[in-house]
């Protein structure tokens, strides 16, 4: 799919395969863009599973299966702190450099029905922070953010939705819990990370963006009935 999709993007892309869980794959990843490019600018760490589809349940806090648990932390959070620590390497070398964690609005909250993905993506938050305080320290480069997206519809959903005129009316549904009344789209979050990405957010490190259509701004938050 990576490989389909990197022509599409532009002449300048390439295509390596990563298992973020993989810390040799990372290791690989790294040593390939050193010779080839001598530095690194821009890391987004995106891949991520809830483990519905993945992995074994049950989910919740009071019989998770263990393997699964691990599963679902070897994915998120060891995944995206193999990143930060090759992509600090390379971006020593960078004018500007900036890592972008992709967590969640369950790195914030709890998730009764999904106990290791709010575990994992709340570790994904505290560890931005430090990364960005560490370059920071250190005189690095390098900033570093998290963005926590809401419901954002792409294929995650899947598993939840259903298909059919059942899916129909479960995004609906979704959509009733939302103050802005949709669920989002991929590029609310894409844009959120280009701004991270750029010298825009020269001044930003350590901070946490939501993007969830006011689901986190409080409780008492209802879409207009107009
Ligand atoms: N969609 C949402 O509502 C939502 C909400 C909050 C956070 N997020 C986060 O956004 C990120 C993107 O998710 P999405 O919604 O596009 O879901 P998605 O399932 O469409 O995409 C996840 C991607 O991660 C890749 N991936 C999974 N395990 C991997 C591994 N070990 N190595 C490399 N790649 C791997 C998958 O191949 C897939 O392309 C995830 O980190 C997710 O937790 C999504």
């Amino acid at each position: 799919m990576g490989r389909a999709a990197s022509p599409a993007i532009g002449d300048n892309t390439e295509y390596l395969h990563l298992d973020v869980s993989s810390e040799s794959d990372w290791y690989s990843a790294q040593n390939y863009i050193q010779e080839k490019f001598g530095r690194l600018d821009i890391l987004v760490n995106n891949a991520g599973i809830t483990g519905f589809l993945e992995t074994e349940g049950p989910f919740d806090p009071e019989n998770f299966n263990t393997k699964g648990w691990h599963q679902v932390h070897q994915t998120n959070i060891d995944g995206a702190a193999f990143g930060c620590r090759s992509a600090i390497h390379l971006m020593k070398a960078s004018l500007a450099a900036s890592i972008i964690n992709i967590s969640s609005r369950s790195g914030l909250v709890g998730i009764p029905g999904a106990a290791a993905y709010a575990s994992s993506k709340a570790a994904i938050r505290n560890h931005s922070k430090t990364v960005a305080l560490y370059c920071a320290q250190n005189g690095y480069p390098i900033r570093c953010n998290s963005i926590h997206p809401g419901a954002i519809l792409t294929p995650m959903w899947d598993a939840m939705l259903g298909q059919g005129s059942e899916r129909e009316s479960a995004i609906e549904g979704v959509a009733k819990e939302i103050p802005l009344g949709i669920m989002g789209e991929p590029k609310d979050v894409a844009y959120a990370a280009l701004y991270l990405a750029s010298d825009e957010s020269k001044y930003v490190t350590g901070i946490e963006l939501n993007i969830d259509g006011g689901i986190l701004a409080g409780s008492a938050a209802a879409p207009s009935s107009k």
